[in-house]
């Protein structure tokens, strides 16, 4: 068993001054048509002072305030604007950008840039690479005080923060308009310090405007599958991905609790901001639960294998001549049950069911039988072990209510917003 704090310590060397083992990290620089624009200049210096590399998009209405020449020689990698000279650049495309970047800016983040992010529009590449990306995206707003007050812009910045999205800034001051108020894009400095925060899974600056409304509480999520291995060679296992547990231990987080993440074996990289302790059989996973406690929510993804082998052998198992296959199994401890009868026992603990018939009721029985208090039974029939999407039904005391089928990382949000209700 390891535990790995994620992620490695980092030194703060004080306001505006860079945090360390920031060398590798990349960011797509979205620049998009506001006076602010200047500043994203200095904020590629900025950046590749601290050893973080961007590249630039820059939207057309970003490209009247500043040139792609001005970016590109400040990154020394091209600019694009336009959603379609990328395919003349052959691989490179929308999905490519972001993928090769650790965190997406968007500064300045316009107006119309929100509003497009947030209905999910898109029309150029800047919203098109927006609405393609798995990336975190950080905003800093800039424009003028009444755009930025106005009901519209503040609904789709708070569907941005529901949709994951971190904002710095903006200040109050005075503005290129001639107004005085909230709506100044903030300094290049302090995105920078938003870019790095971020980048190291601090979420939790005051520069970043995000409700924590977990802050203060703990959160245990188990992940991925269980191994129960036979001999050096071979193992018991099944199809979990670990991703709906990952991205509900990352959702916790980002509402300020917490989390730590007993994960099985999985090809995921740890969550940000998360302590991950990794371990292989359900043993060893309940073991690091029960390390793991006191917490004030218990979350049990984890597809724990039901049963391992009676015997593990060092050497490995020969073929017998003839005869039956030599394969006894024993019955695996049930985490969720114990840790729902432990005696500090979370006050909110959360089980899943994986079903492929009769959900509902096999899910309600489920929840009686673990004692836990909700049940998020899924059915797993289809592509969800494995896939990006989930339909979860929340069975409770009360009743279910039915979620549609969406981005696991969308209903890992979703839920951790349910959990923060209820918490508090
Ligand atoms: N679970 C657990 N330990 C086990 C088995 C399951 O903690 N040994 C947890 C899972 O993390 C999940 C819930 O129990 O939250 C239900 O898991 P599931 O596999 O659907 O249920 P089982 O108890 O294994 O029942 P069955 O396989 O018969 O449906």
């Amino acid at each position: 068993m390891s535990a790995s704090a994620q992620p490695s310590p980092w030194v703060a060397l004080g306001p505006g001054h860079s945090y360390k083992n920031m060398m590798t990290k990349h960011v797509l620089l979205i620049i998009g048509g506001g006076i602010a624009a200047y500043k994203s200049l200095f904020l590629i210096r900025e950046l590749s002072r601290r050893g973080i590399s961007s590249q630039v998009i820059l939207t057309k209405g970003g490209s009247q305030f500043v040139t792609a020449l001005s970016a590109g020689a400040l990154t020394n990698k091209p600019v694009f604007t336009d959603l379609w000279e990328l395919d003349e650049t052959g691989d490179m495309g929308h999905i490519e950008l972001s993928r090769s970047a650790d965190l997406i800016v968007v500064a300045p983040a316009t107006a119309n840039l929100l509003a497009r992010a947030a209905q999910g529009v898109a029309s150029d590449l800047a919203s098109t690479t927006l609405l393609a990306t798995d990336k975190r995206v950080l905003y800093a707003p800039a424009m003028n005080v009444r755009m930025w007050e106005a009901a519209a812009t503040q609904r789709n910045v708070q569907t941005l923060i529901d949709d994951g999205a971190l904002f710095v800034g903006p200040d109050a001051g005075d503005m290129a308009c001639g107004e005085f108020g909230e709506g100044r894009m903030a300094e290049p400095e302090a995105i920078a310090d938003a870019v790095e925060a971020a980048l190291m899974g601090d979420t939790s600056l005051d520069a970043l405007r995000e409700p924590k409304p977990l802050a203060g509480q703990s959160a245990l999520v188990t992940a991925g599958p269980t191994r129960e291995p036979l001999d050096p060679v071979r193992y018991l296992s099944n199809h979990s991905s670990g991703k709906q547990g990952y991205a509900i231990a990352q959702a916790l987080a980002d509402l300020g609790a917490e989390v730590t993440l007993v994960s099985g074996p999985t090809a995921l990289p740890a969550p940000l901001g998360v302590t991950r302790v990794v371990v292989e059989t359900a043993e060893e996973m309940l073991a690091a639960c029960e390390d793991a406690l006191p917490a004030n929510v218990f979350v049990s993804v984890a597809a724990v294998a039901d049963w391992r082998p009676a015997t593990r052998t060092d050497k490995k198992t020969k073929k017998p001549k003839d005869g039956p296959a030599p394969l006894e199994l024993v019955e695996n401890p049930d985490i969720l049950k114990t840790i729902c009868a432990h005696k500090k026992r979370p006050e909110l603990v959360i089980g899943f069911a994986a079903e492929t018939h009769d959900v509902v009721k096999l899910a309600r029985a489920k929840r009686l039988r673990k004692t836990c208090d909700w049940i998020v039974a899924n059915d797993v029939s289809g592509d969800v072990m494995g896939g990006d999407a989930n339909a979860m039904i929340l069975v409770k005391e009360d009743g279910e209510e039915s979620w549609p089928r969406m981005d696991k990382r969308a209903a890992a949000r979703k839920l951790a917003r349910e959990i923060a209700k209820a918490l508090k």
